[in-house]
């Protein structure tokens, strides 16, 4: 491993050259399927951020950019299963081709509420990419047309993803060090 590991991080699970691979490769079948078509990209806020960054700039197509922010974890790492919308959109998707850009599907509570919630106001398609995924932890069943990578399911930080909104600027992701958790109050 050639990157420099920040103190907290007991091992990287996928380097930064191995998502950029990947954005690119989702970019390019994202490319291929949107073209014509006016793109609106929906980050989910505030994990997505790093990845949509990415991503955009591999999508060599005019691009719309909305956000929503939600909350469905608090400052644990467990699912609670409860979906707070912080931020709605700016704008209305009736008639848009909407992609939702999410970092990571764990239970995909998060995300199978987003999609009724946005189904409802008449998009002319609405898909999924989500960058990481954790395998056999989903609660629902969820159809995730550009998925990235699959992960174990552990708590992962990086490239977006927080512990208690730290870490979020690690250019990989990676798993901490038990004494990084120390502080936690469930
Ligand atoms: P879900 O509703 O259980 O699918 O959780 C999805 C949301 O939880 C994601 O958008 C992340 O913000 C957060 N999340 C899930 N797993 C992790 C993780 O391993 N690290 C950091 N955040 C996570
Ligand atoms: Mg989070």
């Amino acid at each position: 491993m050639t990157e420099p590991l920040h103190e907290d991080i007991e091992k990287v699970l996928i380097s930064e050259a191995e998502i950029h691979e990947m954005t690119a490769r989702l970019a390019e079948q994202i490319e291929e399927d949107y073209r014509g078509k006016d793109l609106l990209l929906v980050g989910i806020l505030k994990g997505a951020f790093v990845f949509m960054a990415d991503l955009a700039r591999d999508i060599r197509l005019p691009l719309e950019f909305d956000f929503m922010a939600v909350s469905s974890y608090g400052s644990a790492t467990k699912s609670s299963g409860v979906v707070r919308i912080l931020k709605d959109l700016d704008y209305e998707i009736s008639g848009k081709h909407v992609l939702l850009v999410e970092d990571i599907i764990d239970s995909g509570l998060t995300i199978s509420y987003l999609l009724r919630y946005l189904e409802a106001r008449g998009p002319a398609s609405l898909e999924i990419c989500s960058l990481f995924w954790k395998k056999g932890e989903q609660a629902v069943p969820l159809e995730v047309k550009y998925p990235g990578f699959e992960i174990p399911p552990v708590f992962v930080v990086g490239y977006g993803l927080d512990y208690a909104e730290h870490y979020r600027n690690l250019p990989y992701i990676g798993v901490l060090k038990p004494s990084a958790y120390a502080s936690e109050t469930p």
